[in-house]
């Protein structure tokens, strides 16, 4: 879906489809780069992580690549991180001495990665990284070392490529703010 599907309800555009693959193709090489040679496990968090994983993993040339996926939750209503991580759907693998890239879709408060990092090194896991496509500077609550980020944004609530307001836009091939009378 584009930007021009769905016009009235976005306040700006901030990042195009291009503007993502090439973004990802860098993260990609830097990846490539660091696990060359290894057998990394690459953590999807669904939902919203969807879209940048399905093209992470094609652009990584990594012979030795497998992907796991989990589910959590850290929102009650609305668009306010609680803090309160709730496993929804658990990993399939066991992470004893593993090699672990989590991807995520967006960093607002830190909150929920910085929850999903200690739980994933509490399982034995070798080494835990984050790969975020975009990240709130604003918004952080907690630091999280983040090893990988596209983009840094502004603090304002956005969708597409995977992020959703109440389950939609995900579809929208780039990013955009959202604009406040679909949520006010
Ligand atoms: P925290 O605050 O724990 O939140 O870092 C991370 C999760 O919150 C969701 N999130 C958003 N979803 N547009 C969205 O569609 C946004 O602007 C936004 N900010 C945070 C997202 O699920 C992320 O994994
Ligand atoms: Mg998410």
């Amino acid at each position: 879906m584009e930007f021009s599907d769905v016009e009235n309800d976005l306040a700006e555009v901030l990042l195009t489809e291009s503007d993502i693959h090439e973004k990802i193709a860098e993260l990609a090489r830097a990846i490539e780069a660091d696990y060359d040679g290894e057998k990394l496990l690459v953590v999807g968090v669904l939902r919203g992580a969807v879209m940048v994983m399905a093209d992470l993993a094609r652009e990584l040339k990594l012979p030795g690549l497998e992907m796991d996926w989990m589910a959590v939750s850290s929102y009650g209503a609305g668009t306010q991180s609680s803090g309160v991580v709730r496993i929804l759907k658990d990993l399939d693998s066991d992470l004893e001495g593993r090699k672990v890239l989590i991807v995520e879709d967006i960093i607002d408060s830190g909150l929920t990665l910085s929850w999903l990092r200690a739980n994933l090194e509490s399982r034995g896991a070798a080494s835990v990284e984050i790969c975020a496509l975009l990240r709130k500077p604003d918004a952080a609550k907690v630091e999280v070392d983040v090893r990988y980020v596209g983009f840094d944004i502004p603090n304002k609530f956005v969708v597409g490529y995977g992020l959703d307001f109440a389950e939609k836009y995900r579809n929208l091939r780039g990013v955009a703010v959202l604009a406040p009378h679909v949520y006010s």
